[in-house]
């Protein structure tokens, strides 16, 4: 099987693509709650034939092509979850589930992955081995549904496992490959300063919950600044801070929330020891006290030098040298990273973004959209990594 004659199968289903994208980003469905969507991609999957499809969970859907010679297996994956965002873009099909949008791309992967499902699924004679499709619930909300497929034992036996993300801040025509640490460990904390309320002119006879707070978030940004390596990633953002009523009351305590992103499994333990440390000192200094809650999130996206180097080739073969961007990691967080404890794996981002036709708003925006012809270059890259791994 030629990259030619796989391209153009891929060619050949990238109207359908289009329209199921389009299916979908109508119908958004939340977290946890992908009931349509499953059953469209169940029934969709079950209409090509040669498929065993079944429902590892509630929301989620997978289906294994076995070829009929022995060999690897292959895993990949697409998530299927939206947002709770009203939606401000005016197409024909924009989103019918009031204040929910599929505003990340989701629609998109879906729908690549039930294109190169649709192209391999007619291949199953040339297959040696095994591909397995996941269709994934709830990325966007930890604990997230990829460590819950996990759990129902979807990797068992799966040798190496791809995902791609849909990228609009990549233009359209380049890939972005990354080898080792790729995205972020995303973790979360609370904190709650309780100092003494009273009267704003009499400062003295209270403990200014608002002051101390204020010096918490400045002092946690010396953590990153002096108190671990230059040369490690580390995020502390404080992202919410919520205390007071009014503008003569000195309010009893405040509340805090934020986000810690890390590559470094070392790091992560340490952060929020150091987090602490400074929550603990200041307050003490102030005669406040505290509370500190953390909780460790999505495991970060690491890479395997082996298997992003054959997707790097995969790119350079099916789409060109020029479409490879070695773009650099990021601290977003994907809970892709749950099928990376179980098999070696590489996530990859495809640009969808377009200035000249306008596509320019960020992942998670009200208007965000794609580049519809990205989706060719998805079912493309999913079908020729199948030719290097089980043709
Ligand atoms: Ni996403």
């Amino acid at each position: 099987m030629t990259t030619t004659t796989l391209n153009d199968a891929a060619e050949q289903v990238r109207e359908q693509v289009i329209a199921w994208r389009r299916h979908l980003h109508q119908h958004p469905e939340l977290s946890f709650h992908e009931e349509k969507t499953a059953q469209f991609v169940y029934e969709t999957l079950l209409s090509f034939g040669n498929l065993e499809v079944s429902r590892p969970t509630k929301t989620s859907v997978m289906a294994r092509l076995i070829g009929s010679q022995p060999g690897r297996v292959l895993a990949m994956r697409a998530d299927m979850d939206a947002l709770p965002i009203t939606e401000e873009n005016d197409f024909d099909f924009a989103s019918k589930n009031p204040g929910v949008m599929h505003a990340c791309g989701h629609d998109g992967h879906t729908s690549m992955l039930l294109g190169a499902a649709k192209v391999l699924s007619g291949m199953k004679d040339r297959i040696k081995g095994e591909v397995r499709f996941f269709f994934q619930h709830a990325e966007e909300i930890y604990p997230g549904g990829a460590e819950e497929m996990v759990q129902a034992g979807v990797m068992d036996g799966v040798d190496l496992v791809i995902g791609a993300h849909l990228w609009a801040p990549m233009e359209y025509g380049k890939v972005g490959i990354v080898s080792g640490p790729m995205m972020a460990a995303p973790d979360t904390f609370w904190i709650t300063v309780f100092g003494k309320g009273g009267h704003a002119a009499l400062p003295h006879q209270t403990i200014d919950s608002i002051a101390i707070g204020a010096q918490v978030v400045t002092n946690l940004q010396h953590i990153v600044s002096r108190n671990t390596d230059p040369l490690d990633n580390l995020v502390v953002s404080v992202t919410q801070f919520i205390g007071g009523t009014t503008h003569n009351v000195i309010p009893g305590s405040v509340k805090m929330w934020g986000t810690v992103r890390s590559f470094d499994p070392k790091l992560r333990e340490e952060a929020p020891k150091l987090m602490e440390r400074v929550v603990k000192g200041i307050t003490e200094a102030h005669g406040a006290t505290y509370e500190f809650k953390y909780e460790f999130g999505y495991r970060p996206v690491i890479n395997d030098a082996e298997v992003t180097r054959l997707m790097e080739e995969v790119v350079v073969e099916t789409l060109g040298a020029e479409w490879v961007d070695h773009m650099r990691p990021n601290m977003g967080g994907e809970d892709f990273s749950a099928f990376q404890q179980k098999a070696p794996g590489c996530f990859f981002y495809i640009g969808a973004g377009n200035k000249e036709k306008g596509i320019v708003y960020p992942h998670h925006h009200a208007r965000f959209t794609i580049d519809e012809d990205a989706l060719e270059v998805g079912v493309k890259m999913f079908v020729n990594a199948a030719r290097k791994v089980v043709m």
